[in-house]
């Protein structure tokens, strides 16, 4: 497969890859040719929360084209988010089918549907006729087991869908073992729509594996593999320079703490922010134990930048 035909789409993670985040991810990094943005609940009753609206704006997202994704399992709510969007500009839209929380699940929504075929058939029958945005999903093998993947393929398989991102685990699941690529495999071969593989690519070799088990997938989403090693897309595409590394990483981040310190007001959220950001990428540095640890116990903005700062001062190697 030639390389210009794989696109790498950045996986959406509540809490992570927010318009701030894949912006300064865009200015620092290359080849992330989409993203799908974490979800926004619908609502019910016709209410909209701004903040949520404000991180899709296409006006704040040039830099990466962002498909927005809905939670949700309210025919009309959806429908009414989804106009909304579309009066945005947006025409294409994701439904979140794969969330695993207990709390969203147990009221069939997210991964919660997958165990109700004829919920998610009655939903895509009034919602697809109503909308003129076009519709993709992202889903699980289902939600206590994988084989309820074989009663959701022909579901699916009744409506238009742009396409079909496959995270390989149930929900019950949450990211626990591995995924299932030979379910991946199946279920993208009995369904006659495009399917996205995605699951725990988190290097070259990953995605090398992956691809040579499904020769006919060209669209790869990819999230915590993303943060731990935001080089991942560069490298894949066989883009990445190798001098420089700490340099990107350092400017990388000061730019992300600067772009959230404009957001939060109060230290507590703008430190938990970039401390949940450390926990992907600090793993990714050899011999930086230490480091990190003083950055994950700073509760002073003045503490965080300085231990940050000596963070990337310090002889540092990045493992990737
Ligand atoms: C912290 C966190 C937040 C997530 N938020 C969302 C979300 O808003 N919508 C969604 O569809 N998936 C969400 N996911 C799932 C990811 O999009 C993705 O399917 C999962 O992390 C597996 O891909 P990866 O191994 O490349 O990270 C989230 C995952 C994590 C770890």
């Amino acid at each position: 497969m030639e390389k210009s035909l794989i696109k790498i789409i950045l996986a959406p993670l509540q809490g992570f890859t927010d318009v701030t985040f894949r912006n300064v991810f865009a200015d620092h990094f290359s080849d992330v040719d989409e993203a799908v943005a974490p979800f926004i609940p619908t609502m019910g009753k016709k209410k909209l929360k701004l903040s949520r609206l404000k991180d899709i704006a296409p006006e704040n997202n040039k830099k990466i084209f962002t498909i927005p994704q809905i939670l949700g399992n309210n025919a009309e709510d959806f429908i009414f988010l989804a106009d909304c969007l579309r009066d945005m500009g947006h025409k294409k839209i994701n439904w979140n089918l794969g969330c695993p929380f207990a709390r969203v699940a147990n009221k069939n929504r997210g991964s919660g549907l997958l165990l109700h075929p004829e919920k998610i058939d009655a939903f895509l029958d009034s919602v697809l006729s109503k909308i003129s945005n076009t519709l993709s999903v992202k889903i699980r093998l289902g939600r206590l087991s994988k084989n309820e993947i074989y009663e959701l393929l022909p579901v699916f398989d009744k409506y238009p869908l742009d396409e079909i991102i496959l995270h390989p685990r149930t929900g019950i699941q949450m990211y626990e073992g591995a995924p299932d690529h030979y379910a991946f495999g199946e279920a993208h071969l009995l369904s006659r729509h495009s399917f996205v593989y995605n699951g725990d690519i988190t290097d070259l070799s990953s995605f090398h594996d992956i691809r040579k088990k499904f020769p006919g997938v060209h669209r790869f989403m990819i999230g915590r593999g993303l943060i731990s090693n935001p080089f991942l897309a560069e490298i894949i595409k066989g883009t990445a320079p190798n001098e420089n590394k700490m340099n990107r990483l350092k400017n990388f981040h000061n730019d992300l703490f600067s772009g959230y310190q404009k957001i939060y007001s109060g230290p507590a959220h703008l430190i938990g922010r970039m401390k949940g950001f450390w926990s992907y990428l600090g793993p990714s540095f050899k011999k930086q134990e230490k480091s990190l640890k003083r950055i994950m116990k700073a509760e002073s903005i003045n503490r965080y930048k300085d231990v940050a700062a000596d963070f990337f001062a310090a002889e540092s190697e990045f493992l990737y």
